[in-house]
């Protein structure tokens, strides 16, 4: 192999290395008990418990990304945060979301009370956390089997 297409052939690789080093890495949520909310939301999910680092309560998905959770007095804005789990996963989390007796919804105008959706093939549900953040569970990424909104 000339030295050339040697070069040439690292540099792709290089660049191909370089397309995969973007990964969503933490996130700040705003909650009246960091700690009790993510005690709540690593249960649920069946993540460990969180840890406390600095003024945060992390809970890490199986992606190792943090959910970085931290006191806020007053008013919170309701965010929404999406999980993509397994099917298995998603068995236990709904069976704990039912245990207690938690509303849960097929859509995210809270109109289907009580059911999940069956987008692109798989399951998914939405509810609230105790702080009204807007929480999802999904088996399948978005538009994977071909649904659109
Ligand atoms: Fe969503």
């Amino acid at each position: 192999m000339h030295v050339a297409s040697m070069l040439r052939s690292m540099l792709v690789s290089n660049a191909k290395r370089g397309r995969m080093s973007v990964n969503f890495n933490h996130t700040i949520v705003y909650a009246h008990d960091s700690r009790a909310s993510a005690t709540f939301l690593a249960e649920v999910l069946g993540l460990p418990a969180p840890t406390r680092w600095g003024p945060f309560q992390v809970v890490t998905t199986h992606n190792d990304t943090n959910i970085d959770f931290m006191d806020a007095d007053g008013e919170i804005t309701p965010q929404h945060y999406a999980f993509l789990v397994s099917e298995s996963e998603f068995d236990g989390i709904f069976e704990r979301v039912r245990e207690r007796s938690l509303p849960y919804w097929a859509d995210p105008a809270q109109d289907q009370a009580g059911e999940i959706n069956h987008h692109d093939g798989g399951r998914g549900f939405y509810f609230e956390d105790p702080n009204g953040h807007f929480l999802e569970v999904i088996t399948r990424p978005y538009g994977s089997g071909g649904w659109k909104p």
